[in-house]
Order: structure tokens, then sequence, then C-alpha cells
């Protein structure tokens, strides 16, 4: 984990209300994996002191990127930076996804919003491709799918308006491929939380692995608060840990969802 003041080299509309953002970050960069994220104290902001967390992208060489949606005052102001102004970022920050040791393992990933983000550099480092099924409300939330084919990947989309792919929730296409086989399947997971518990549950009948990005809250996102807490499942029962530095990737099977709310 470093923190350093990056250079902004890039700060577009990437589609709708997302954001591609490239960073020159020449000590975090070349350290992120899979599922990572950094946490930016965006300037001009008047709560400039928190920061905000966003997961890793593309890593190229010293630079790296993050797709961010202007959803309030961070993110709006964040889309306001011009290339060549400097920001303060940590990272990289996180325990995140385990690249598949093995061809043998079939990565199926499930993505929404900008999960496919987080889930790109996994893509990318996989010793074989699988198949991205990716949700949204509508076509307009299905992100980065040319790219996820440059690498290779099948994506397979479903969208709750049946405006793009599959009319539905994107884990009926996943289920009909767990049906069809689930044989040396692990599932990545990364989006809103109603989905992962529905990952969760798919994993549990298939009997099959899964990593899910649980993207809590957060605040100082270096394990100090405990803002991000979510309950975890021991040997006694279950405890509190840390989406910021035990997570946010956890497997499916540890996270007490029955003390979730
Ligand atoms: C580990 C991690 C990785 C993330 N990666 C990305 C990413 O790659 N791209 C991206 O667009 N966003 C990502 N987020 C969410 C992003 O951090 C928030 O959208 C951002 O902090 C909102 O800041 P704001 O000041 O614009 O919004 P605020 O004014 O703080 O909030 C505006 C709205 O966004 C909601 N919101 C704030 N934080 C979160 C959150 N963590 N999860 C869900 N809703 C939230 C608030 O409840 C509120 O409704 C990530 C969050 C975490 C924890
Ligand atoms: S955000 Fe502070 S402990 Fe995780």
């Amino acid at each position: 984990m470093v923190e350093q003041d990056v250079i902004i080299l890039a700060n577009e509309n990437f589609t709708g209300q997302y954001h591609r953002l490239v960073l020159q970050a020449d000590r975090i960069a070349p350290q992120a994996q899979p599922g990572q994220f950094v946490h930016l104290r965006i300037p001009l902001l008047r709560e400039a002191l928190l920061r905000r967390p966003f997961s890793i992208y593309q890593v190229k060489d010293q630079t790296l990127s993050v797709l961010y949606k202007t959803v309030g005052k961070g993110t709006h102001q964040l889309a306001r930076l011009k290339p060549g102004q400097m920001m303060n970022a940590i990272g990289p920050l996180g325990h995140g996804f385990t690249v598949p040791a093995s061809p043998q393992i079939r990565p199926l990933l499930v993505a929404g919003g900008y999960g496919m983000a987080a889930l790109y550099l996994l893509a990318e480092r996989a010793p074989r491709a699988g198949v991205v099924f990716v949700g949204g409300r509508k076509q307009g939330d299905i992100l980065c799918e040319a790219e996820f084919r440059a690498l290779g990947w099948e994506v397979r989309a479903a969208t709750e308006d049946g405006s793009y792919g599959r009319r539905g929730l994107v884990t009926l296409p996943l289920r009909e491929e767990l049906e069809r086989d689930a044989s040396g399947v692990r599932l990545y997971a990364c989006g809103p939380t109603p989905m992962l518990k529905a990952v969760s549950a798919l994993a549990h009948e298939f009997n099959v692995e899964a990593e899910l990005s649980m993207d809590e809250h957060m605040c100082c996102g270096v394990g100090v608060c405990l803002t991000c807490v979510i309950p975890v499942r021991t040997s006694e029962g279950w405890e509190y840990q840390r989406t910021c530095t035990e997570g946010p990737v956890f497997t499916a099977n540890s996270i007490a969802w029955e003390v979730m709310a």
C-alpha cells in the first residue's frame, strides 16, 4: 500500500453517467491485483479529507484507470477535473480476487454496474477465458462488453427492462449455465448486494466456489474506522470483518448472510 500524488492523464465520458479516469501512478499501478481498489482524495471537494474508493479497472505499466459513475458530490467534482491536475491516492488497497491457478478452473464472472471494471484485471490475468454475465436495469448499464470480448471472453447480458440481452436478472442466464455444466466452475462477482446474495445461493445450490466483492460504504479505507464491516463466519459463530482490509473480496460461504440487514 502506497500513498502518492498522482497526475490525471485523462478524465472523459465513457458511456452514460460513467467516466474513465486515467492516472499516472507509478508506485501504485505496478502492484495492483485484481479486485483491489484505490482511495482517492478529490481536490476542491469541501469534505476533501473523506476519500472515495474506486476499483482498479485497467493497469498499464505505471498508469491505472478507474470507471466511475457520477452519483453524488464527490464523483460530480471528480468529473470536473482536467488532465494535468494532481490528486492524492492510496492504493492498491484490499484483498482482491484469487486468480485461478490453472486452466482446469472454468471462471464465470458475474457483474452489475461498475462490477465489470472490478473484474477486468481478473479476466485479463486468468489462465483461460470464460463467460462474463453482466446485468443492469437497462442497456446503458451494461459496461465494457467490447473490452471483455477483446480479451476472448464470452459476454452474456441481461437487462431488467429487456432493452438489451435477456430480459430479467443476470442470475437467470447464470443459473442456466450452471444447470448445463457446473464442473470445474468458480464464480467471481461484483455488484449490488442482492445480486451477490443470489450468486452466493447459486454457488451453494450447485456446490461451486464463489468469491464476492462486498463493496460497503468506506471512510478511512485502511482498517481504522470500522465503517465498512460485515459479518463473517468463524468456528465459534461469526464476527465483524473490515471490507477495506480483510475484503472487499470474501468467499461466498464465509459471509453470514443471515446476520446482514
Ligand atoms: C471497494 C469499492 C470499490 C468501488 N468501486 C467503484 C467503481 O469502480 N466505480 C464506481 O462508480 N463506484 C465505485 N464504488 C462506489 C463509489 O465509491 C461511490 O459511488 C462514491 O464514493 C460516491 O461518492 P459521492 O461523493 O459521489 O457520493 P455520495 O454523495 O457520498 O453518495 C451518493 C450516493 O451514492 C451512494 N454510495 C456512496 N458510496 C457507495 C458505495 N460504496 N456503494 C454503493 N453506493 C454508494 C450513497 O448511498 C448515495 O446514495 C466503490 C465502492 C467501494 C467500497
Ligand atoms: S473503511 Fe475504515 S475500517 Fe474500513
